[in-house]
């Protein structure tokens, strides 16, 4: 492959964008011949507590590079003359026509604090993914480091292929799971639209089984394997990743035996007898999709027996369109209205209450949380099964 090609509509998330120096190898090509990359990401044994605001967790991060430590204020760029005495005479040059013509400072730091680096890819191998854990795969980050997760992804995709990248929405949801540790432990989890898989093998350090689920065959397979290269980090508490498609716009899960990543009868009645919390990172940027993920979400709940909790991880994304006029979030006010829409259905089958929880919890990765990162809570109760158990609980009064 001699060139990575960029589409008009291609995004990359922030998350591989701002990543420190280093890590950017091309480890392989996918099933469908696009650059899979690995990236490491620590978790922080201390956390950051975020409502110290004095401790920024890029300021702690930051990383002085000596080489520029030593060039600093010595030398005047162009435009500089220095004045006798060391003062800088700023003058800036005009070209020919008379138009200012500045040369740019060099690049600052990045956010996490280092220079960000020339993604030079190599290739490593060119192969299908083998499913065990990778030796080599190993000695890039050190050993099996408990507190080290790997996740291979790739860079720069189309809106079809964002799964296959690391979203910010799933670093604050990992954090939110890793601050609540007492209350995810031994639980049954439904991980939405889990893209690379990050959010599911987090929560399996607690969880007892967490049904992992997104769509196509390529995504789920490289979910597959992050979920095995990080299986050192789930074989403490002994939770159990399941990778299973769950297409929002298709009616019912796929039990058809042949068919990969499709459900077995005992897993179905698992998801609907056990599920205690579904959570779902940045999932919501479609309008069309953010309907059938709350058609989805509203099917679950009606039929589990007993109440659930869900929680959403979403980033607010502002964008200047020519229609408002102004910067808006039309992804995320859907969202808005979707939320609404739950919380006021009176079908007499559930009931949905929706709240906002603060973001201030401890930060156990590394990344900016911007103000525009949200967490959201529904809980969702069946009111068959209140009224039965209100029934039997005057019955036994
Ligand atoms: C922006 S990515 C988020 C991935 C991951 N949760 C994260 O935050 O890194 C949105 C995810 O929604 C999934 N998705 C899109 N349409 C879907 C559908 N119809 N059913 C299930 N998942 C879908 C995508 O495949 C993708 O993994």
């Amino acid at each position: 492959m001699d060139q990575i090609v960029f589409h008009y509509d291609t995004v990359l998330s922030d998350i591989h964008m701002h990543r420190a120096s280093g890590r950017h190898l091309m480890t392989r090509l996918n099933g469908v011949g696009q650059p899979v990359f690995m990236s490491t990401f620590k978790i922080l044994a201390e956390g950051h507590d975020n409502n110290d605001p004095g401790r920024g967790v890029e300021k702690k991060e930051e990383c002085e590079d000596p080489k520029e430590a030593e060039g600093k204020d010595t030398k005047p760029t162009q435009g500089q003359d220095r004045k006798e005495g060391g003062e800088i005479n700023v003058a800036p040059f005009l070209d020919e026509d008379g138009d200012l013509d500045i040369t740019h400072r060099p690049r600052k730091k990045s956010l996490d604090g280092c220079h960000r680096d020339l993604v030079c890819p190599v290739i490593l191998k060119q192969s299908e993914p083998v499913l065990e854990q990778d030796e080599n795969l190993d000695d890039d980050v050190g050993h099996c480091f408990k507190d080290v997760i790997k996740i291979e992804h790739t860079m720069a995709t189309t809106l079809e292929d964002v799964g296959k990248q690391v979203w910010r929405g799933a670093f604050l949801l990992a954090d939110f799971i890793l601050s609540e540790t007492v209350a995810f432990r031994g639980s049954t989890v439904l991980d939405l639209g889990a893209g690379t898989g990050l959010t599911s093998i987090i929560m399996a350090t607690m969880a007892k089984t967490v049904y992992c689920t997104d769509v196509g065959e390529d995504l789920l397979n490289m979910c597959k394997r992050n979920v095995t290269l990080n299986k050192h980090m789930m074989e403490p508490a002994g939770g159990d990743v399941r990778v299973r498609q769950l297409d929002w716009l298709q009616h019912g899960l796929c039990t058809d035996a042949d068919v990969e990543f499709s459900w077995t009868d005992e897993e179905v009645a698992d998801l609907y007898n056990n599920t205690n919390f579904i959570i779902a990172a940045d999932v919501c940027y479609d309008d069309d999709l953010t309907d059938g993920l709350f058609r989805t979400l509203y099917k679950l709940c009606s039929n589990f027996p007993h109440t659930c909790t869900i929680f959403f991880a979403i980033e607010k994304r502002m964008n200047f369109t020519l229609r408002h006029m102004d910067v808006s979030c039309e992804a995320y006010d859907h969202f808005s209205h979707c939320l609404s829409q739950l919380q006021d259905q009176m079908d007499g089958q559930c009931s949905f209450k929706v709240e906002q929880l603060p973001a201030n919890f401890t930060q156990f990765l590394l990344y900016e949380r911007i103000e525009h990162l949200e967490l959201w809570k529904v809980t969702a109760t069946p009111l068959f099964g209140e009224k039965a158990r209100s029934d039997s609980e005057q019955i036994s009064s």
